[in-house]
């Protein structure tokens, strides 16, 4: 069932997660699918209906500080002031976890992530079901993060109890994933935060080696997958003459291209415009019928890290 996300249906969304049932729900990076994290039956229906394997552990979403205290043993001055910065917004953090913390939710890790996000659906729900609230992106296991409730309902529908809809998502990838275990930052998943924005605030932040044992499943390769092939090119020029292929472009184009089905994610060259439509285009594009999408490479600075990471991921194994 999908309903307009208003005061009377986020109650009823809160007496499902009350209960241990499933509620998709709107933040400003994708639409969640949630459950009550500290109910390890509830938080074991959101992998079976994802079909989203077991090591990949979840977001707890909270909307008040003091969980955070509740849910982790240790925040030191690093995580504060990102906190400070950041919160409410894209940014989770990974931090050792208290044993309040079902096993499931974090996949047996001794840490766990948390966020507190922005969006006003988001906070209410989770204020109202009082309790943190376990959320991955509403998709099927590595397929495209769904931007809107109508996404949700096509990949999930009929699987969970509730969607709660609040039209596209602001922001539109998601949250920038930081370890600060240890006491050391580390990257693991660029998102709605930039690296730029968060070195100012703590300094120099290390990226995780490629070689390392994956920590962050959203550092699989073949992650954020269109069901089309994709290919990142680095000029038009590139761009085959066929009238199945699929464009997706960063900016207007310096030329017209012909019978093409084509996605432009912003007509200024805005970074921010470009992520928050980035995986709209790409679901339409996905079901456009093209055999192949060719995609316009984008600047890695600001969100474009971010963009660039999901194209990556959507591009890998798919074409050799
Ligand atoms: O914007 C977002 O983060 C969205 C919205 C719904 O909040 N959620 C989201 O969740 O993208 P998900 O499950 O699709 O991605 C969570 C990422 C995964 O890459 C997961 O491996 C990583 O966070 N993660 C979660 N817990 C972790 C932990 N304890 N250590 C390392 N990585 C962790
Ligand atoms: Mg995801």
């Amino acid at each position: 069932m999908k309903l307009k996300a208003t005061i009377k249906s986020i109650t009823l969304a809160s007496s499902i997660i009350k209960k241990g049932g499933l509620v998709a729900f709107p933040t400003e990076t994708v639409y969640g699918l949630g459950a009550d994290a500290l109910n390890p039956q509830a938080v074991a229906k959101i992998f079976e209906v994802k079909k989203r394997p077991e090591f990949d552990p979840l977001i707890v979403h909270i909307a008040d500080l003091i969980w955070l205290k509740k849910l982790t043993r240790k925040v030191d001055k690093k995580a504060f002031m990102l906190i400070k910065h950041f919160w409410p917004g894209p940014l989770t953090l990974v931090l050792l976890k208290s044993s309040i913390v079902p096993d499931i939710v974090t996949s047996g890790l001794d840490t766990v992530a948390v966020r507190m996000p922005a969006h006003r659906v988001a906070r209410k729900l989770i204020k109202l079901s009082q309790s943190p609230i376990a959320a991955p992106s509403a998709n099927t296991f590595g397929h495209l993060s769904p931007t809107t409730a109508t996404h949700v309902e096509k990949q999930l529908g009929e699987k969970i109890n509730l969607i709660l809809d609040d039209g596209k998502c602001p922001i539109g990838v998601e949250s920038t994933v930081l370890s600060l275990v240890g006491g050391k930052a580390i990257l693991l998943r660029p998102g709605g935060v930039s690296l730029e924005e968060i070195e100012k605030v703590i300094g120099k932040v290390s990226r995780q080696s490629k070689t390392k044992k994956i920590q962050s499943p959203g550092q699989l390769p073949s992650h954020y997958a269109p069901r089309t092939p994709l290919k990142i090119i680095e000029s038009l020029d590139h761009i085959p003459d066929d009238k199945n292929i699929g464009v997706l472009l960063f900016k207007n184009p310096p030329f017209k291209l012909k019978d093409k089905t084509v996605e432009i994610l912003t007509k200024k060259g805005d970074l921010r415009e470009a992520a928050a439509n980035l995986f709209s285009a790409l679901h339409r594009l996905d079901e456009s019928g093209v055999k192949i999408i060719y995609a316009e490479s984008m600047p890695k600075t600001g969100l474009g890290l971010a963009i660039m990471d999901r194209l990556q991921r959507a591009s890998s194994k798919r074409i050799t």
